[in-house]
């Protein structure tokens, strides 16, 4: 395997590298208790060797029900919503035609995946059943705990029309359920309705659940090769294994240099890519380092950033606002199509010094060009490079940041496999919408509003 790349260099002009190495022997307990299941949230390690551990038999199963589902519907609408909906979109984004909406299926060679309950929209919601009216669609209704308002919602939009259509029979065998094995209202309705269904282990958070059926099931249906996926997983899953030296394993470097810049006052963390088909892989990112990082009054906040369309919206603020930043850049070294730029006799457009060069090489000269102007304007910044985006090299990435999260986390004091401060909407939306046993709270929001 050819592990993906991280270089540090450009921060050791604001960090001494010993800032960055006392913490090996931290990260090497880190490591251990991640390993032996001793460090907080060990009760939610279980995607810690999700990789190696997945069996033959669930990703037959998974691609046998994709198979199904590919076959019967022309859309394919999943339902979730948090570490349910981001890592699914991320991959199929990640591998898709940017234009992939306006291809047939027969260009796409699957159905259309597309998203729903992970937003309480009425507009979106309204939108969505306006396109599904005259399209055979099926539906994967994704929830860990089951309970979920937002896919609650939505799902129940989808089921009662897909009943209406194809009856209960008919829109049976158009649903799929990815929940808990036992617990949570949805696995209840799974049963009760003979849904086809897929467990998420219970020792799986959310924002760490990718590669469980909760992403592989519509990264399948979408027409992605699931086990090469699992394959970089694994790769890295082995290699941050074997090795805690930083100087051999990225994910221990990674989380120590993030922890070293935060103590230098660095808290904002804003992840930069150059292609708009890894928006969601940043979405998926900030997830999983806000929620599981951002709590006991601690945050590297992480923010989101697609170049070069941004330097013409937050590239400012980037280069000259407060230094209290700094920057990951995901670097891709090849894209899997040329555009070569022509030339023009008239060359009005004062481009003819670029003709006969690929736009790549122009994206590139744009990311080496910021790095350098960022740094001048006194920003770190760390570079993480893959050969391409592929399949194989976004698993390498899922494992890559869920492990250096973790290791992160545990550096900064605080329990990363948890979410208590996501409890405190969901309380208050119950009350104002008067759900029962919530009655004396929304009497006290009410007269706040
Ligand atoms: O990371 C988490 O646990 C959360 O953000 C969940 O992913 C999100 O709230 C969705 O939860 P569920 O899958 O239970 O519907």
């Amino acid at each position: 395997m050819e592990p993906l790349k991280i270089d540090i260099s450009k921060t050791l002009e604001f960090l001494l590298y010993k800032d960055i190495s006392r913490y090996q022997a931290e990260i090497d307990q880190h490591h251990e208790a991640l390993r032996n299941r001793t460090g907080k949230g060990s009760d939610f390690l279980g995607w810690v060797n999700l990789p190696s551990s997945t069996s033959e038999d669930l990703l037959s199963e998974i691609e046998a029900a994709a198979r199904r589902m590919q076959e019967i519907a022309d859309i394919f609408v999943v339902v979730g919503i948090g570490g349910s909906y981001l890592g699914a979109k991320a991959v199929i984004d990640a591998l898709s035609h940017h234009f992939s909406p306006l291809l047939s299926k027969e260009q796409r060679k699957a159905p259309l995946v597309i998203f729903a309950g992970q937003n309480i929209c009425a507009d979106y919601h309204a939108d969505l059943m306006d396109i599904l009216a005259d399209k055979s669609y099926a539906v994967a209704v994704i929830s860990k705990s089951g309970t979920t308002t937002e896919p609650a919602i939505a799902f129940r939009l989808l089921k009662q029309d897909l009943e209406k259509r194809y009856g209960k029979e008919g829109a049976r065998e158009r649903i799929i359920a990815v929940t808990d094995p036992e617990s949570g209202a949805l696995r209840k309705m799974a049963t009760q309705e003979g849904y086809q269904t897929f467990s998420i282990p219970p020792d799986v958070g959310g924002r760490f659940s990718v590669l469980t059926p909760v992403g592989l099931l519509p990264i399948a249906v979408a027409g992605f090769d699931i086990r090469q996926l699992m394959a970089g997983a694994r790769d890295m899953e082995l290699h941050s294994q074997k090795y805690s030296d930083m100087n051999q394993n990225p994910v221990s470097l990674y989380a120590a240099v993030r922890n070293a810049l935060y103590r230098r006052g660095k808290n904002i963390e804003i992840l930069a890519t150059y292609h708009p088909r890894l928006q969601y892989l940043v979405e998926w990112w900030k997830q999983l380092y806000g929620e599981s990082e951002g709590k006991d009054l601690k945050a590297i906040l992480p923010v989101g950033v697609g170049f070069t369309t941004d330097l013409h919206s937050m590239g400012q603020l980037i280069q000259d606002g407060e230094r209290n930043l700094f920057e990951t850049v995901i670097s891709v070294a090849k894209t899997r199509r040329q555009v070569i730029i022509p030339t023009d006799a008239e060359d009005l457009d004062k481009l003819n010094y670029l003709a006969g060069k690929d736009m790549h090489t122009v994206n590139k000269m744009a990311e080496k060009g910021t790095l350098l102007a960022h740094i001048e304007g006194n920003v770190p910044n760390l570079v993480i490079e893959i050969p391409t985006i592929s399949e194989y090299y976004i698993g390498q990435l899922f494992y890559f940041f869920e492990k250096a999260c973790a290791i992160s986390g545990y550096i900064l004091g605080v329990n990363p496999f948890d979410q208590p401060g996501v409890e405190a909407y969901k309380v208050n939306m119950f009350a104002l919408l008067g759900k029962a046993g919530y009655e004396e709270l929304a009497k006290t929001l009410r007269e706040r509003l």
